[in-house]
């Protein structure tokens, strides 16, 4: 077909008008923002040796296993939100851990009925199978273009040649001082005459470096199938644990899809369960969509932000579990009008009391757990969070091998309708299983507007999904990545019924005019969460990455 010159015309101008789809923009840089320094050092070697953002990640995740060890670990599991740019697909890469098959329903509760802490977080049944590696093996083999051997190379010098201590882990190393005390491999590391060693203090892991070279020789297999297997079940068998062989061979990491959704003509693609951010992120901001926040005071925004916190908090401690074991109603609670009906009970002026909802103090603040944001230069994207739960995870090593002990077992509801370390409630839906994965708050996102991307997500426990609602809202409002992870912030999980904030979250006055709603009010002591933002400007072809100022992690630009 011959087409005539004017019809041409008209194609080019409408091609040229049309708006490029993300998946045909390439940024030309690329960006990291993680944790530490070495991290995202180790990514950016990674980069410059060919690798994409997934090699990227798996290099950055492994340095964290060393350089932040309180917060996420071989022996921990997490999520990792991709976008491949060559095709616009969307992933999350699901490396939660599994309750080991020996796992039982009431394995946490006392001869009273009553949940014993202690078990589900500082003994070796608070360990679930780990799949950290088995998510660093998908993202390398199914994503990357380097082998692991490359990947991990950064993360073995730095366990060799070690790095210098810093307050935040020197801090908790002192939390976790009795349980090291008792472990003489532990003791050798990471104590100095039964003692947290100095600042600055270089912190060898002989033996994590071992670890980590098996899994560049061996491949990942080795840790689910091979000698570091068998290793790892004897360990944990001996501390006290229920893992078997069995349970390490049948674990796997798996492709689910993302959880997606719309607020204000951005699109929102975030992590599905077994992680709850995604739903409870897409049902808050369909609760928002309802109101012009921009037009509104200052007080009454935040009442609202608030009270879609609680609304979606609730459905995630009502509802929410493991996809492979529970059916849920997700499509109902990410749909607008599901949350059209949830604006019907929503008071302008009065705070809802969380006890005035149908269904089932003060969490502990902190920086464990661990996220880190990457952009290649050719727009693909990681948006990781990975977790061993709490600092150091159960704070137990398996001799041998410089791998601690995840106590993520806690996530689950030991009793449903019974706090957990987060004081986060849950029902039947995350009741503990066998092979059951625990739900997690994980939020790993990428907000989409016309006009930019965010990718985002932090640490910081039940915390972490309001974090990146507040992020969200104010990408779309127009801040930097360094204002967005810098921001103040306030908090509501539904249960307790407790508006919790920042010091210099909320101003003398949003106190008054939020107390006078009704909203209990707690003025947290300490700041949380350790955000890692990458931006990306399409008009400008800015790139920015921004690390918390609460952590010291660093965010750069290549
Ligand atoms: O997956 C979860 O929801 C928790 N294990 C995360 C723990 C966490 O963020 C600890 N940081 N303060």
């Amino acid at each position: 077909m011959k087409l005539r010159a004017p019809v041409l015309w008209l194609l080019v101008a409408v091609f040229a008008a049309a708006p490029l789809s993300a998946a045909e923009r390439a940024p030309g840089k690329a960006a990291i923002a993680s944790a530490h320094p070495l991290a995202s050092a180790a990514g950016h070697e990674v980069l410059a040796k060919g690798g994409n953002a997934f090699d990227a990640a798996v290099a950055v995740s492994a340095a964290l296993a060393v350089v932040e060890p309180i917060g996420s670990g071989l022996g921990g599991g997490g999520f990792f939100l991709l976008h491949r740019a060559s095709d616009g697909l969307d992933v999350m890469i699901d490396a939660r851990e599994k309750a080991p098959a020996a796992a039982s329903h009431d394995m946490f509760l006392g001869p009273d009925g009553q949940p014993q802490r202690r078990l589900s977080l500082e003994s070796a049944l608070a360990a679930g199978i780990a799949g950290e590696p088995a998510g660093l093996e998908l993202l390398a083999a199914k994503y990357g273009r380097l082998p692991l051997a490359v990947s991990l190379a950064p993360a073995i010098r730095y366990a060799r040649e070690g790095f210098p201590l810093y307050p935040r882990v020197q801090a908790n190393i002192e939390r976790r001082r009795a349980v090291f005390a008792k472990q003489k491999e532990v003791a050798a590391v990471w104590l100095r005459d039964g003692a947290s060693p100095a600042l600055g203090t270089i912190i060898r892991q002989p033996q994590l470096a071992r670890t980590l070279e098996r899994l560049a020789k061996h491949g990942v297999r080795d840790f689910y199938e091979g000698e570091l297997a068998r290793r790892l079940v004897t360990g944990v068998r001996k501390l006290g644990g229920i893992w078997t062989l069995e349970d390490l061979a049948a674990y796997r990491a798996v492709e689910r899809a993302p959880i997606v959704g719309e607020y204000r003509g951005a699109r929102i693609v975030s992590a599905s369960p077994p992680a709850s951010g995604g739903i409870v992120l897409v049902e808050a901001l369909n609760v928002l969509s309802g109101y012009d926040l921009a037009q509104l005071d200052s007080a009454t925004r935040k009442h609202l932000i608030i009270e879609s916190m609680r609304r979606a908090h609730r459905d995630r401690a009502v509802w929410l579990g493991d996809p492979d074991f529970v059916t849920m109603p997700v499509a109902g609670l990410i749909h607008p009008f599901y949350a059209a009906g949830l604006r019907a009970s929503l008071r302008l002026d009065r705070a809802t009391p969380s006890a005035a909802l149908p269904g089932v103090e003060p969490p502990p603040q902190g920086t464990q757990t661990t996220h880190f944001s990457i952009l290649d230069a050719e727009g693909n994207r990681v948006a990781g969070t990975i977790t061993l739960n709490f600092f150091f995870g159960s704070g137990l090593q398996v001799p041998g091998t410089g791998i601690f002990l995840n106590n993520e077992m806690d996530d689950f509801s030991s009793k449903p309708g019974s706090p957990n370390g987060f004081n986060l409630v849950g029902a039947e839906a995350n009741s503990i299983a066998p092979g059951k994965r625990m739900l997690s708050s994980s939020t790993p996102t990428f907000v989409e507007s016309d006009t930019g991307l965010m990718i985002a997500g932090s640490p910081g426990g039940s915390f972490i999904t309001g974090m990146v609602l507040l992020a969200t809202l104010d990408f779309l409002d127009g801040r930097s990545a360094a204002e967005i992870v810098a921001a103040p912030r306030i908090h509501h999980q539904y249960l307790p019924d407790v508006l919790q904030y920042e010091p210099g979250a909320l101003t003398e006055a949003e106190i008054v005019a939020l107390g006078q709603r009704g909203h209990q009010l707690r003025e947290s002591g300490r700041r949380w969460g350790n955000m890692q933002v990458v931006t990306w400007d399409y008009a400008t072809g800015r790139v920015e990455a921004a690390s918390d100022p609460r952590g010291e992690g660093e965010g750069q630009v290549y």
